[in-house]
This record gives C-alpha cells, sequence and structure tokens, in this order.
C-alpha cells in the first residue's frame, strides 16, 4: 500500500537533510504512527507519501516511493490525492468553505463524482466523522475539535484508501483529541482506510496504531509493534521523545523484579501491571 525505499530529501535552501535514507513500508489497513521531537522530519515524511515531496517543495530527493502502487514521482499530488486523503499540520489553511457541507462538497465535485452519488456521500462522510448534525453549521462557529472533523470528513467523502494526518489533534484538548482518535479507529476498522498519522500525544496513540514509527534528525530509527518499540527506552530518550511514565515504571518493575512483562501500551495493561506488581510484592 505505501513503500518508501531508502528516501532523502533536502529541502531547497536548506542544506540539512530533512530525511536520509529512510525505509518504511505500511500494508492495507495498518494504523501507523509516527512521532519524533520537532524538526525530526515527521511532516517532510507524511509530505512524501501524498506526492507534496517532491512535487510542490522544490528540493534534493532521492529513492523511491509508491503509494497505492502509484510511484510518487511519476504521479501528480492530484492523481495521488485520489487514493491519498491529507490533513495538513496547519488545519485552518485546509478549510475553505465557509459552511461545513460546502467544505465536504468541494472535493466531490472537484474530483467528478456523479451528482447521483454525492449525496450519500456526504452523509457517509458527516457520520463516519461523527457530525452529521453540523451539516448546516458556518465553520468559524465551530471549535477546534469540530473543525478537525470536519477536515476529516472532507477527506473521508472521496473515500480514499490511505489517509496521512499530521498532528489532527495539535490544537485540542485530551477529550476531543480522543474523539478524533475514535473517528479515525472506525474508519480503520469498518472501512478499511490504512490511517498514517503523526502526534505528540504519544500514550494516546499507542491505545489506537497497531505500529510506531520513531524519527530522529531525518531518520527513521525504530519501526514496529507499538510495544517492541516502546521497549527501546534508551533509543527514544536519545530521539528526545517523552517516553510515558507508566512505561518507565514498567521497566523500573523489571528491574525490581516486580512485573516480567511488556511495558503496557494502554490503561487497562497498565492496570494489569499494577495488580501483578502489587501481588508480587505482598
Ligand atoms: N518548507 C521547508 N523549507 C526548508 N526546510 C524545511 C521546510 N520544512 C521543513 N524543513 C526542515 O526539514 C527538517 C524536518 O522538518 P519537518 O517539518 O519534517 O519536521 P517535523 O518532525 O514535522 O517537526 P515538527 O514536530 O516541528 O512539526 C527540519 O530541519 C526543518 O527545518
Ligand atoms: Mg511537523
Amino acid at each position: 500500500m505505501i513503500k518508501i525505499k531508502d528516501v532523502s530529501f533536502s529541502y531547497e535552501g536548506n542544506p540539512k537533510n530533512a530525511l536520509t535514507n529512510v525505509t518504511l513500508e505500511a500494508a492495507r489497513g495498518d494504523f501507523l504512527g509516527i512521532i519524533g521531537q520537532s524538526g525530526a522530519g515527521k511532516s517532510t515524511l507524511t509530505r512524501v507519501i501524498n506526492g507534496l515531496v517532491p512535487h510542490y517543495y522544490d528540493g534534493v530527493f532521492s529513492g523511491d516511493a509508491a503509494v497505492g502502487g502509484r510511484a510518487t514521482l511519476e504521479s501528480s499530488p492530484e492523481e495521488l490525492a485520489r487514493s491519498v486523503g491529507s490533513l495538513f499540520q496547519d488545519i485552518e489553511g485546509q478549510l475553505f468553505a465557509s459552511v461545513v457541507d460546502d467544505e465536504v462538497l468541494f472535493g466531490l465535485e472537484n474530483f467528478g463524482v456523479p451528482r447521483d452519488e454525492i449525496e450519500s456521500r456526504v452523509e457517509y462522510a458527516l457520520a463516519a466523522a461523527g457530525i452529521s448534525d453540523l451539516r448546516t453549521r458556518a465553520i468559524s462557529t465551530l471549535s477546534g475539535g469540530q473543525k478537525q472533523k470536519v477536515a476529516i470528513a472532507a477527506i473521508t467523502a472521496l473515500k480514499p484508501e490511505i489517509m496521512v494526518l499530521d498532528e489532527p489533534t495539535g490544537e485540542l484538548d485530551p477529550q476531543s483529541s480522543r474523539r478524533v482518535f475514535e473517528t479515525l479507529r472506525e474508519l480503520n476498522e469498518k472501512h478499511g482506510v490504512t490511517i498514517v498519522v503523526v502526534e505528540q500525544k504519544i500514550m494516546m496513540l499507542c491505545e489506537f496504531v497497531s505500529r510506531l514509527a520513531v524519527m530522529n534528525g531525518g531518520r527513521l530509527i525504530l519501526e514496529g509493534p507499538v510495544a517492541s518499540v516502546l521497549k527501546n527506552a534508551e533509543k527514544l530518550e536519545d530521539a528526545g521523545v517523552n517516553i510515558p511514565r507508566v512505561t518507565t515504571l514498567a521497566l523500573r518493575l523489571r528491574e525490581h523484579g516486580l512485573y516480567d512483562g511488556e511495558p503496557p501500551a494502554n490503561i487497562p495493561e497498565a492496570a494489569r501491571m499494577m495488580r501483578t506488581a502489587v501481588h508480587a510484592s505482598l
């Protein structure tokens, strides 16, 4: 579905490599989280997937990237947009209609979706994003979380096989962030959409994604199932990634022989770990 092979990229006028020899694959139905400190290359990696790098951003590109069977170098971002829906880090810059309805319609009309299909697509997308009730609202009156969902609905309507989201919860409180991720989970589980998402809230991210990719200084330093990535405490620390406190706790408990499982990846697992540790210390 996504195949990135040995990709390096430096932006025009910036001699430092934004990406260095990145190789990454995602299969159909994957839910992949990307983490790393500021400047690590996360946004650049998402731009490789949707073809904005190197088509819109000038620079020096090497390696190969293919998405949904199309080589990104040989396809325009417009063509790629038919299989890859993108949500940018700057959400305000992505919404251009004044009413929710129109925002979702815009892409459908642009893509030449037949008239008789448009209405059902709008309904489907608004329902999938959980905002059917906001259909006629002015976008300017919506909260940050609601705007995120409008942007998600707008790309969902196009029924992309892949969605690439760059910090979709950047401006949101924890509760709205969870709601956005629940929407993504639904699209992933019920509609089989392959999802790649950059996210700072690592603990929450780990609850939803199946795999994690960790970027540091333009390199992909770790990649794999959540639990196996979180085990690499030192590498994560080197990458400036805030390791969940519960992971640090798991490692300490392990040192003291009070727990021998994997670091918990979610709240129920954390509760289980605590019970095990309490029993072991009695
Ligand atoms: N448009 C651009 N022009 C020049 N250099 C850029 C551009 N965008 C990013 N860079 C540089 O490329 C490197 C990777 O940046 P990128 O935006 O991909 O990092 P990031 O991990 O998304 O960071 P953040 O967490 O701050 O969003 C950085 O050194 C950055 O300064
Ligand atoms: Mg970024």
